[in-house]
C-alpha cells in the first residue's frame, strides 16, 4: 500500500503485490497461522472458501481488499499437491493468482524440501502446478530461479508452463547465489527465455532492480513483461513511482543542485505510519505540520524531542500493568513489521544519527508513541540535513564515495559496484537502495572473512584473484557497513523464509 501510495491511481493498477511466502501445510493446519499471515477478513478463515465474497462485504479487512490491495498474488511453498490445493482454496477468493515458490534457497527450504530444492524433482513441480491449474478458479503462477545453463533453464521453464503456470517470474540467479555468493542476476538468461518461449508467455524479471531507472533498463534488456523488486522496494518504497516534475512544488521529494533526487525519508516514514493508523489501528493519525523546507519562514521551534522511548501513559498500578502486558502485546504482523521496515527505510540516516538507531532498536511492536517520537527525531535530522546542504552543498557532492570504495575501481568492471554506488548515492535523508558489495569487493575491504574451507573452495573456483584475505577468520561474517547487527534482526521467520 505504501508503494502504491506514491503512484497515480491509474499507474498503481499496474503494480502487482505478492504476499510473503506462506507454508502451505502450516496454513491448512492452524487457524492461528492463517490469522497471523493472511488477513483478508476480520474473522478467521475457518474453511477453504469456495465462493467469491459479495461486493464490499463489511467483513473484508486488509489482504486482497478490492479497494486497497489488488492486484495481489498469494505465494505458497509446498511439496504436496493436495496440501497446496487445500491452502490455495482458502485464499483464492481474495487474490488474483496463487504463486508457487520455487526460488527459496535457504537451509530451511532444503530441510523442508521446498522452494528451489524442488528443482531436483521436476515431476513433483509439474504435479503441484497442474493440481492448481486444474482445480482453482484463479490462475496459478510460479517463481523460479535460473539453472546452470540457459538451455536447461529453458527446458525447466517449458515444463513449468506446460503444467499450467500462467506467469513465470524468473530470478536471474542460480540457487547457490546467496549470502556472499549472491553476485549479480543474469539478465541475458532471461532474454534467452524471451527469445525461445512462445511470444505470448508472460515473464516477470527479477534481480538487479535497485532504483526506478532499472525497471526500464531491465525491460529493455530482457524483453520481460514486468519486473519484480524485493530489496530495492524495501529500501526505497517509492521505487516504482515516476519522480515528480522538477517544477512541481513537492515537499516530499528532494532534488540536489545536480538535479538528482529522491523521496525524503521523513515523508515516506509519515506515509507509512499514517497507513498503519488508518488501516490497522483504525484511528486518526496525529495532525502533522507540513514537512520542513529550507525556504520556509524561520520559526522558533521550542519543542523538545526525547531520544528516550516514551512510556505509555497508564495510571494503573504497576502490578496490574505487568499482568495485562501480555494481553496488550500486539501480535498483528503489520505492527511487528514496523521496526524492520524502518531499519531498511532509514538505513543511511541511522548510520549517521545513532540516537535514531538506538531509539528504533529499543522500540516495541505496536508502541505507536515510540514511533511518533522516532518520526519527530527523523524530521529534526532531515531538517538539519537540508539546512546543512543549503549552507554547503559541495560537502555532499565531494564526499560522493568513501575512499575504500574508490580503491576498488581497479577491480574488473563486472566485479565492482563502484559505478552503481556512484549512480545510486544520495544524501542520507533521501531514500536510496543499499548496494550490496560483490564478493571480491567485500573480501578486499575486509568486511567479509571466510572459513579456511570456503577460502580453499573459492581459490579452486579461481574467484579470489588479487583480493586480500583476512588471516585466521573462522566463520563467514559480513559487516556490510551495518556494524550493529541490524541485518541479523531481519532474518525472516520460519514460515516466511525469503525466496
Ligand atoms: C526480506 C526478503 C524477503 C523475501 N521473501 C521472499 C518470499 O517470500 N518469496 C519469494 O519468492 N522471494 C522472496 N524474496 C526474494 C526476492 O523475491 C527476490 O527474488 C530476491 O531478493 C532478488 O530480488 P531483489 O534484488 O529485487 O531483492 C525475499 C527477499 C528479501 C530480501
Amino acid at each position: 500500500m505504501l508503494t502504491r501510495s506514491f503512484m497515480t491511481p491509474e499507474s498503481s493498477k499496474d503494480l502487482l503485490a505478492y504476499t510473503p511466502m506462506l507454508h502451505a501445510r502450516m496454513f491448512i493446519e492452524t487457524v492461528k497461522f492463517r490469522d497471523h499471515h493472511f488477513q483478508p477478513t476480520r474473522s478467521s478463515l475457518t474453511t477453504p472458501a469456495n465462493k467469491k465474497p459479495d461486493g464490499f462485504s463489511s467483513d473484508l479487512y486488509l489482504d486482497g481488499h478490492p479497494k486497497i490491495d489488488r492486484p495481489l498474488f498469494v505465494q505458497f511453498c509446498a511439496n504436496s499437491p493436495d496440501e497446496l490445493l487445500e491452502a490455495a482454496r482458502y485464499v483464492e477468493p481474495y487474490c488474483d493468482a496463487v504463486d508457487l515458490n520455487l526460488g527459496c534457497p535457504q537451509g530451511i527450504a532444503r530441510r523442508g524440501n521446498y522452494g528451489a530444492f524442488l528443482q531436483e524433482d521436476w515431476n513433483l513441480i509439474y504435479k503441484l502446478i497442474n493440481k492448481l491449474h486444474l482445480n482453482l478458479d484463479v490462475p496459478v503462477t510460479a517463481k523460479m530461479r535460473i539453472l546452470e545453463s540457459k538451455e536447461k533453464t529453458l527446458q525447466y521453464a517449458q515444463m513449468i508452463l506446460s503444467a499450467g503456470a500462467s506467469v513465470i517470474t524468473v530470478h536471474g540467479r542460480q540457487r547457490d547465489q546467496k549470502g556472499h555468493k549472491t553476485g549479480l542476476a543474469d539478465w541475458s538468461a532471461l532474454r534467452y527465455l524471451r527469445a525461445n518461449l512462445p511470444p505470448d508467455t508472460v515473464i516477470f524479471a527479477n534481480g538487479n532492480i535497485l532504483r526506478h531507472g532499472d525497471i526500464h533498463r531491465c525491460l529493455q534488456a530482457t524483453g520481460a513483461d514486468g519486473v519484480m523488486s524485493a530489496e530495492g522496494n524495501l529500501y526505497d518504497p517509492t521505487i516504482f513511482a515516476k519522480p515528480p516534475d522538477a517544477e512541481s512544488d513537492n515537499r516530499e521529494y528532494w532534488r540536489g543542485r545536480d538535479g538528482k533526487g529522491g523521496y525524503r525519508m521523513d515523508a515516506v516514514f509519515r506515509r507509512y505510519i499514517d497507513i498503519l493508523y488508518e488501516h490497522v489501528l483504525e484511528k486518526p493519525s496525529p495532525v502533522r505540520k507540513p514537512l520542513f523546507l529550507p525556504s520556509d519562514p524561520l520559526t522558533q521551534d521550542t519543542s523538545v524531542i526525547s531520544s528516550e522511548v516514551p512510556e505509555e501513559e497508564d495510571e494503573r498500578p504497576a502490578k496490574k500493568r505487568k499482568r495485562d502486558h501480555k494481553d496488550l502485546k500486539p501480535t498483528s504482523p503489520n505492527l511487528l513489521a514496523i521496526q524492520p521496515h524502518l531499519f531498511h527505510l532509514l538505513r543511511p540516516l541511522v548510520t549517521k544519527h545513532h540516537n535514531v538507531r538506538d531509539a528504533l532498536g529499543r522500540s516495541r511492536a505496536g508502541d505507536m508513541a515510540a514511533y511518533e517520537n522516532i518520526l519527530q527525531m527523523v524530521e529534526a535530522a532531515v531538517k538539519d540535513g537540508l539546512l546543512d546542504y543549503d549552507a554547503d552543498p559541495d560537502k555532499y557532492e565531494e564526499s560522493d564515495l568513501p575512499d575504500e570504495i574508490e580503491q576498488q575501481a581497479n577491480l574488473d568492471k563486472e566485479e565492482s559496484t563502484v559505478a552503481t554506488v556512484k549512480a545510486c548515492k544520495r544524501p542520507w535523508w533521501v531514500c536510496q537502495p543499499y548496494v550490496r558489495p560483490l564478493l571480491k569487493e567485500a573480501l578486499a575491504k575486509g568486511s567479509l572473512t571466510m572459513s579456511k574451507k570456503d577460502k580453499r573452495k573459492l581459490e579452486e573456483e579461481n574467484i579470489l584473484g588479487k583480493a586480500k584475505l583476512e588471516q585466521g577468520g573462522k566463520s563467514e561474517r559480513e559487516k556490510l557497513d551495518m556494524g550493529d547487527g541490524m541485518h541479523e534482526e531481519e532474518m525472516p521467520k520460519e514460515a516466511m523464509v525469503a525466496g
